[in-house]
């Protein structure tokens, strides 16, 4: 693995620092960090070399750069960079920030983008990633850069390739998702507490609830629906709670959140 340049060395910014120093220990790291306790920690965690205010460093010594500023420090960032950009090879994190808003700046035509969520911390994010359709780079050099990128993406989860029309729906899915996944553990776990459980008992019961499910779907590749209708015994009690999140209209309600995410990640995209 390469050289790794890292603008913005915020939550996510060091999470794929981390995941990638875990699966290739000699790689090597520059940041470009505005507040200077962050890059500090950049510094004496990952021994990054802090290239702050000074691009000709930076872009000298890293082979492909990550943006992980918040959307709205994107625009005045890729002016900063624009005149260090010729040929060199970016992945962007930035929420909202389409790959030809980055072409107007970046004068490249390596560029990918990302839509990591929070669980990239652990390794365990699912990452959509796409590319720029119909790029004139050479095929070869191409096809390295997208490797390297899917490389990058394994270091804190699981990449899905995808056009980036999607880019929005995986952002309802996953960057988004995984907040309705917490409220549901949250719900479960009230359930528990109405029925006679301590909080951080029923948190942790719903847990292993949901390790258990996940674990279940993955090792067998049976669908959801498979096992629920072999959990639910005719007369039984899952059918009781079944009933009831069907009266609540709850697959509808999960349905409409990730759709509504999905639609405010397109309009923020302006789309
Ligand atoms: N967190 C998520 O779950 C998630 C999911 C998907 C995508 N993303 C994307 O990931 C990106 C980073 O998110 P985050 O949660 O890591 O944000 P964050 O913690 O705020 O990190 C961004 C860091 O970049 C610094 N910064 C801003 N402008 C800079 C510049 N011009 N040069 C150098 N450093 C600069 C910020 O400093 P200041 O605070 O001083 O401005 C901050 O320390 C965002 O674009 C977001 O859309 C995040």
């Amino acid at each position: 693995m390469e050289n790794i340049g890292i603008i913005g060395f915020g939550n996510m910014g060091e999470s794929f620092v981390a995941g990638l120093r875990t699966k290739f220990p000699e790689i090597t790291f520059a940041v470009v960090e505005k507040l200077s306790s962050r890059a500090k920690v950049a510094i004496d965690r990952y021994s990054a070399m802090d290239c702050t205010g000074d691009w000709v460093r930076f872009f000298s010594h890293v082979d492909i750069v990550i943006l992980a500023v918040k959307p709205q420090d994107a625009e005045s960032l890729l002016r900063e960079i624009s005149p260090y950009s010729q040929g060199k090879r970016f992945i962007s994190i930035m929420a909202g920030k389409q790959i030809s808003f980055l072409q107007k700046y970046l004068q490249t035509s390596y560029i990918s983008r990302f839509m990591p969520n929070l669980a990239a911390m652990y390794g365990k994010a699912v990452i959509g990633v796409s590319f720029p359709e119909g790029s004139s780079a050479p095929s070869s050099e191409l096809e390295s850069f997208k490797t390297a990128c899917l490389q990058i993406a394994e270091a804190v989860g699981k990449p899905i390739p995808i056009p980036e029309r999607l880019m929005p729906m995986m952002t309802g899915l996953s960057a988004s998702g995984i907040a309705f996944v917490f409220q549901f553990i949250h719900a479960m776990a009230l359930g528990g507490v109405k029925t006679g459980l301590g909080y951080p008992s029923a948190v942790e019961a719903t847990l292993q609830v949901v390790e258990g499910a996940v674990e279940v779907l993955r090792k067998t590749g049976e669908i959801p629906s498979a096992w629920i209708t072999r959990v639910t015994s005719p007369a039984g009690t899952t059918i009781e709670g079944l009933q009831v999140l069907e009266e609540t209209a709850f697959t509808a309600a999960v349905m409409g959140a990730v759709e509504a995410a999905s639609r405010r990640a397109k309009e923020l995209e302006g789309v």
